[in-house]
């Protein structure tokens, strides 16, 4: 079986639905039908427990930069489990969270020199508002706790996570939430307003102008931070207009407001470079950061933050109140470390930037499929929009989304050999993240796999 390891599925199968809990997952969809259970991982591909092959479109979900089954990374990982399984860095370092922070800190743009680890994407997200709302306390402002986000994007599932998160339906279950979430426009021009429809800059100036004209109506004196993703996800893949992030840092300049790059999809070559605001040239005050990091080899998260804003809690008695067990965990940090060596050694960042034209033009090929309403992205990071009517751009409705995308869509694509994401939480899109080792051969099977799928998705309707 190519290297899989047997598994008697019937057990397993047995197993996991007697015992597990999936995330954000039906469970009833597993009633009749096989939990896929994925047991092997090889540069760009996954294997089932039938020795079936996957193309790893989405990077497991957006982690996986330097593919799987990469032995010098699982050795770090041993090496250093040996050495110093685990110390927290609650009063103490250790040397990999060191070397780890030194490193990520000269990656990072600007002062941004401060790190401060943590396990997960959404701790980070937590951690950041966190350590806003305490350094204005600390500053003499204390009523900045608000934070402002865009429709649509995700930022996380914890309490705070969730608050600055902008997809409703993820959080009207746990309401109330922590108060202060704002919402402010996102960025996607194939849905902008019809007086900036034309014009990309005109639209940009106008949602970043949307943020301004929001701290206004809350209070500049209310408003602590704004988190924006370099290129949004949810709702697919949504890239900045020209000149949105020197506005937007124009306004968090004059109105004392944080600006929080979250980029835990973004970071560690998404984009072809280290950090996303590197591409899009704009300084942000903190950097969210997961994912990429370790590649996945071991959970790792964290918030790079600029020099400044530790000032306060330099004095006297003074401390950030906040930590978490396994955050900067020394096999997670040595991991990161060994997953930054392949980086460098393999040049992914140059990977990424030689072929992303490639990547791009391959994926526009399907732009000749009248389902298929846009395709947008950068990088190793697309979204593939789909509609009803290519000319009026109409989408579908609920019940459509549901018979196509989670009826048919997403079990055709994995049935295809192809994992990638269809996703409702905006309007219907296919998201594509591949490790960035991909080439034109991987470019090309994911086109072809959609041509099939969307052709026959077509039919469905
Ligand atoms: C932009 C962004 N922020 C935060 C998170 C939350 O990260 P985690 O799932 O590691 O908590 C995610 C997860 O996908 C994300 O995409």
């Amino acid at each position: 079986m190519n290297g899989t390891p047997a598994y008697d599925n019937a057990a397993l199968q047995e197993a996991a639905k007697r015992n597990m809990w999936l995330h954000f997952t039906r469970h009833s969809s597993y009633q009749n039908a096989d939990v896929p259970i994925i047991v092997r991982g090889e540069g760009q591909y996954v294997y089932d427990q039938h020795g079936k092959r996957y193309l790893d479109g989405l990077a497991g979900l957006f982690v996986s930069q330097i593919g799987h089954g990469r032995v010098e990374v699982a050795e770090a990982a041993a090496r250093q489990a040996s050495e110093l399984a685990y110390f927290p860095l609650w009063s103490y370092a250790h040397p990999r969270a060191i070397e780890l922070a030194e490193r990520i800190a000269n990656y990072a743009p600007g002062d941004l020199n401060r790190v401060f680890f943590t396990t997960s994407g959404s701790e980070a997200v937590e951690s950041a508002w966190k350590l806003a709302k305490q350094y204005f306390k600390l500053t003499g402002q204390p009523n900045r706790y608000k934070v402002l986000s865009r429709a649509i994007a995700y930022h996380g599932t914890t309490h705070g996570a969730l608050a600055i998160t902008g997809l409703p339906d993820i959080k009207i279950p746990f309401e109330p939430l922590p108060a202060g979430g704002v919402r402010v426009p996102n960025t996607n021009f194939y849905r902008a307003p019809a007086f900036v429809a034309d014009d990309v800059t005109a639209f940009g100036q106008w949602a970043a102008d949307e943020i301004e004209r929001a701290i206004l109506r809350e209070g500049p004196e209310s408003v602590a931070a704004i988190y924006l993703e370099p290129v949004q996800n949810s709702g697919g893949c949504f890239p900045p207009p020209p000149g949105y992030f020197a506005r937007v840092r124009e306004i968090c300049d004059q109105y004392g407001v944080l600006l929080v790059s979250d980029e835990v999809i973004c970071a560690y070559g998404r984009l072809g470079y280290m950090f996303g605001c590197e591409r899009y040239g704009y300084q942000p005050d903190v950097i969210t950061f997961a994912k990429g990091v370790t590649s996945g080899y071991s959970p790792l998260g964290g918030m790079i933050v600029r020099e400044h804003l530790m000032e306060p809690y330099w004095k006297d008695q003074t401390s950030f109140l906040h930590g978490v067990t396994f955050a900067g965990h020394p096999v997670s940090c040595a991991v990161a470390l060994a997953n930054l060596d392949v980086f460098e050694k393999e040049d992914l960042l140059g990977n990424v930037r030689a072929n992303e034209g490639a990547f791009r033009a391959t994926l526009e090929k399907l732009n000749d499929l009248p389902i298929v309403g846009d395709i947008r992205g950068d990088g190793y990071f697309y979204g593939i929009e789909m509609v009803k009517d290519k000319a009026t751009r109409e989408t579908f409705d609920d019940a459509e989304s549901e018979r196509l995308l989670r009826g048919f869509m997403s079990h055709a694509l994995f049935d295809a050999g192809l994992i990638c994401r269809a996703d409702d939480r905006g309007d219907p899109v296919i998201q594509l993240s591949p490790p960035l080792t991909c080439t034109q051969e991987h470019f090309d099977e994911i086109e072809q796999i959609l041509r099939s799928v969307l052709t026959e998705a077509w039919t469905r309707i």
